[in-house]
């Protein structure tokens, strides 16, 4: 179906329709807002149980908006706490299946105090809307909807526009992931569109070649058969925190190196071509370190630029230490127990299940020997790298340069989706450009999102939805 596709034949097409979606985005603005301001009061937390029936509600006003933007079709599937929201546009023989794929769930918000308004009480400040889930990924996925009402032409859409929205991408995408193995039509579409990540800069759209994988995991170590008091056993009793301390430790160099035998093996460098390119991207590493990361130093392999250790090279990062006594005031106890959430990024061609199996090994041979090791699975992702030759990321550079003025540039990310390789196992290109800005502070208190970010994904997404049905 892309055969023959030149840029003349598609230009022909755009300007008579290029100011449909700026007027309806310019119209509709006070709505299109109030509306996603509404979706963003959902507290839809996927990692935490207590909020299964928000992720439910959140499913359910999306099923219900959906439905009254005239999709024939819409569904909850597979769960009945975290259903994917699956709908089906107006069918329009002939035209191009596209299919979007997004989240409704969101990060836990705390620390709670550190954000400026409550974080699903959704708050203009200035040019941005402030709440959890403004950028990732309520705020991008439903650009994408409103782009989809902006080119409905009342029942007509130019192509056939799916939705494929999950409840549970932040935990690791389970229930996504069985749908897909058993309904392996819902991905048999021309392209796949996915919003989930911010531009490259302000001003400055990008096209995703690249995500990192994912593979997080507990690590317990077990020294005693329970806690002793440290007065009376202090001296010959081994302490787990102490053994894991030590365990972690061995795990890593100073230098950064990742001391987990074989890891590195399967890593595939970027091509001269990828780097040269990355290295001409407008960087700062002095902006970035004191703005973005507000460190004193950068860590990691030095002898690689900041850019290839985030979108090209694995990492290992301790996200948090239980056990023993953190409560307040003293308790002179050795811990018989202790437990660490880890979790390493991958790149292309590493395998999750490879590398679970390597730091389980490693976890074990890195403690002492007296201490008891045991790792346990919580999450994973397998990186991605794209092909982006496919007529349809030419016609999402050509809506970028129509609305922003600027072509996306070919980036990397380092964060992870998990279920893009699936989504592209059908074959279909999977184009990744999201609306939202570095400084969105995704996961972190006072996200955001910025409100002409929001409309111009309407207009842009619009116009790649136009673009689209106009291929021959
Ligand atoms: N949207 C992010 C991933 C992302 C962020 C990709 C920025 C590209 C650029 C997504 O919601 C996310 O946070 N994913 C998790 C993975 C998951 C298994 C918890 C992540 O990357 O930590
Ligand atoms: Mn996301
Ligand atoms: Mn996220």
């Amino acid at each position: 179906m892309w055969d023959n596709v030149s840029a003349v034949q598609v230009r022909r097409y755009i300007w008579p329709t290029m100011n449909d979606v700026t007027t309806f985005a310019r119209k509709n603005e006070r709505r299109l807002l109030n509306e996603l301001r509404a979706f963003l009061t959902i507290p839809s937390i996927s990692t935490t149980p207590a909020h299964d029936r928000d992720c439910r509600r959140a499913a359910e006003w999306l099923a219900e908006h959906l439905r009254h933007l005239g999709c024939p079709t819409v569904e909850l599937l597979s769960s009945d706490t975290h259903p994917v929201v699956w709908a089906k546009g107006p069918r329009v023989p002939g035209r191009p299946n596209v299919l979007v794929y997004g989240h409704y769930d969101v990060q836990p918000p705390d620390p709670l105090d550190e954000w400026e308004s409550p974080p699903f009480q959704p708050t203009i400040r200035g040019n941005n809307i402030y709440a959890r889930g403004a950028t990732d990924d309520k705020g991008q996925v439903f650009s994408i909807v409103k782009a989809f009402e902006a080119v409905a032409n009342g029942g007509r859409p130019p192509i056939n526009v799916a939705f494929l929205i999950e409840g549970q991408e932040e935990s690791g995408s389970g229930v996504l992931f069985d749908l897909l193995a058993k309904r392996r039509d819902l991905v048999d579409v021309d392209a796949v569109l996915v919003a989930d990540m911010p531009y490259y800069a302000p001003g400055w759209p990008a096209i995703e070649v690249g995500l990192r994988g994912l593979c997080y995991a507990e690590i317990t170590v077990r020294t005693l058969k329970s806690d002793l008091h440290s007065g009376l056993y202090g001296g010959v009793a081994p302490n787990a925190h102490e053994a894991l301390v030590h365990t972690l430790a061995n795990l890593k160099a100073p230098s950064g190196r990742i001391k987990i035998p074989g890891l590195y093996e399967a890593v595939a460098r970027p091509s001269t071509k990828e780097r040269d390119a990355w290295a001409k991207l407008p960087f700062s590493e002095h902006k970035f370190r004191t703005g973005e990361v507000g460190s004193k130093a950068l860590t990691g392999l030095q002898r690689y630029s900041p850019l290839e250790r985030i979108w090209g090279l694995p990492t290992l990062d301790i996200h948090g230490i239980m056990g023993g006594f953190t409560g307040e005031g003293a308790k002179t106890v050795i811990p018989a127990a202790a437990t660490a959430k880890v979790s390493l990024r991958l790149v292309p061609n590493q395998k999750a299940k490879t590398v679970l199996r390597q730091l389980a090994k490693a976890a074990k041979a890195a403690a002492p020997p007296f201490a008891d090791v045991k790792v346990e699975f919580i999450h994973g992702a397998d990186p991605v790298v794209l092909d982006v030759t496919a007529p349809p990321f030419a016609l999402i550079a050509q809506a970028f340069r129509e609305v922003e003025g600027r072509e996306p540039v070919p980036i990397r990310s380092g964060g992870s989706i998990p279920v893009v390789p699936a989504l592209g196992a059908g074959g279909a290109p999977v184009v990744m450009a999201g609306i939202g800005l570095p400084d969105d502070r995704l996961h972190a208190p006072n996200e955001k999102i910025g409100v002409d970010q929001y409309l111009k994904g309407v207009r842009v997404f619009g116009r790649f939805f136009q673009l689209m049905g106009d291929l021959k």
